[in-house]
């Protein structure tokens, strides 16, 4: 099988955020398509975190760095030359953003302007895809899809600091990436995720899983919220995809995509809950986890993506249904915490999976 017209084999990648939980999955991707990977993370942000338990800094060039850090973003982007760059690096919890507003601000918005900044000077074709969030949407409470012409905003400094950073790639893109400027660049938005290897803060799978492991239960507030819970594989197949348009069609320069999951994923969380708790054998849910009603701060109500764009131009579409989603990352935990496998191979068999459904559903990126 071919995956993305091969268009990543023997590339020299730059991913920043690679030691989080999508950058992970994207490295471990990036290296099974046979690209060559330069990773730029700031620190490794959980103990335990997938980027070690795979290994993934001996399987790359790691290199410690802060996006905040100008001269830094120049020195390593001149220097690596890359040919596709992803950028991730990110204060992604919405609950830092009330702790520590100026580190989101500063980290979302200054660092991205820092990518693009090293990049407006480069003199090399590169391909530059750049992630923000479905949160960059001002959340207007409304049941419709939101489309990539929808207005930006957030009430939260983690929302307001993606739709900022939207707003300085807005500006490079009209007054520093036109006419014959080498770079390319995307923006893609996606919502939350789940999946295995993710140990951040405030999010419901992991700290389920990892108290499941100790023998506890958790705490859950809003149990009846429904979410289309997706596998963090579907946006990061989206932002290849992405990566690959860009780099075969000019005219996708400067295009936003959003990468949604499908209506029918939803569930609420007790029903998510029920499904993951299942195979750690508790006598009765009470056991796995408990309803506490109190809700430390405000949380907007759901926001759903139209993906209509990215399936125009793409030819995009998320791949799992429900219970492929939650399979895949209740297998990823149990041989993480039962089997103590070897998860590099764990997660490398995960993709393939993914890519034969992609396959089997004839979506164009995973044609041979
Ligand atoms: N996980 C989700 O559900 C979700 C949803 C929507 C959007 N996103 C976006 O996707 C991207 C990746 O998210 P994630 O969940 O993998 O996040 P994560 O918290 O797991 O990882 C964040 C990464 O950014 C790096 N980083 C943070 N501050 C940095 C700095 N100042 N300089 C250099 N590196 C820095 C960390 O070292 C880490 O590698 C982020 O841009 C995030 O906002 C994530």
């Amino acid at each position: 099988m071919s995956m993305f017209a091969n268009s990543y084999e023997g590339k020299r990648v730059l991913l920043t955020g690679h030691t989080g939980f999508k950058g992970s999955w994207l490295t471990s991707w990036l290296l099974k398509l046979g690209a060559n990977v330069v990773g730029v993370s700031k620190d490794v942000p959980t103990q335990p975190s997938m980027f070690d338990e795979l290994k993934l800094g001996s399987r790359i060039k790691h290199i410690q760095a802060d996006v905040r850090d100008l001269p830094a973003m120049r020195e390593i982007i001149a220097r690596e030359q890359p040919d596709f760059l992803f950028h991730l690096a990110a204060q992604a919890i919405v609950s830092e953003s009330y702790t520590d507003p100026v580190e989101t601000i500063s980290t979302n918005v200054v660092g991205t302007m820092n990518i693009l900044e090293a990049l407006r000077t480069s003199t090399r074709a590169c391909v530059a895809v750049l992630i923000t969030s479905d949160k960059c949407y001002d959340n207007v409470e409304w049941e419709w899809g939101y489309k990539e012409t929808d207005g930006l905003g957030g009430k939260d400094v983690y929302s307001g600091s993606k739709g900022a950073a939207e707003l300085v790639i807005r500006s490079y893109l009209h007054s520093f990436f036109q006419d014959d400027h080498p770079v390319r660049i995307g923006v893609g938005r996606a919502g939350n995720v789940i999946g295995g290897g993710d140990w951040a803060k405030d999010r419901i799978v992991v700290d389920c899983v990892r108290a499941w492991s100790e023998g506890g239960s958790v705490e859950i507030r809003s149990p009846h919220a429904t979410r289309p819970w997706q596998h963090v594989l579907e946006p990061v197949s989206g932002y290849l995809a992405l990566g690959q348009a860009l780099a075969e069609r000019r005219q996708l320069h400067g295009e936003a995509f959003n990468f949604g999951p499908r209506a029918e994923q939803s569930r609420t969380v007790i029903e998510l809950l029920g499904d993951l708790s299942r195979p750690w054998g508790f006598a009765d849910s009470d056991s796995a986890y408990r309803i506490v009603d109190n809700v430390p701060f405000h949380e907007a109500g759901l926001l759903k993506l139209n993906c209509d764009k990215a399936l125009f131009h793409l030819k995009w579409e998320s791949n799992l249904d429900y219970a492929e989603t939650i399979g895949l990352v209740g297998d990823w935990y149990a041989a993480f915490y039962r089997e103590k496998a070897e998860m590099f191979s764990v997660t490398l068999s995960q993709i393939e999976t993914y890519e034969r459904a992609a396959a089997e559903r004839d979506r164009t990126w995973a044609r041979s």
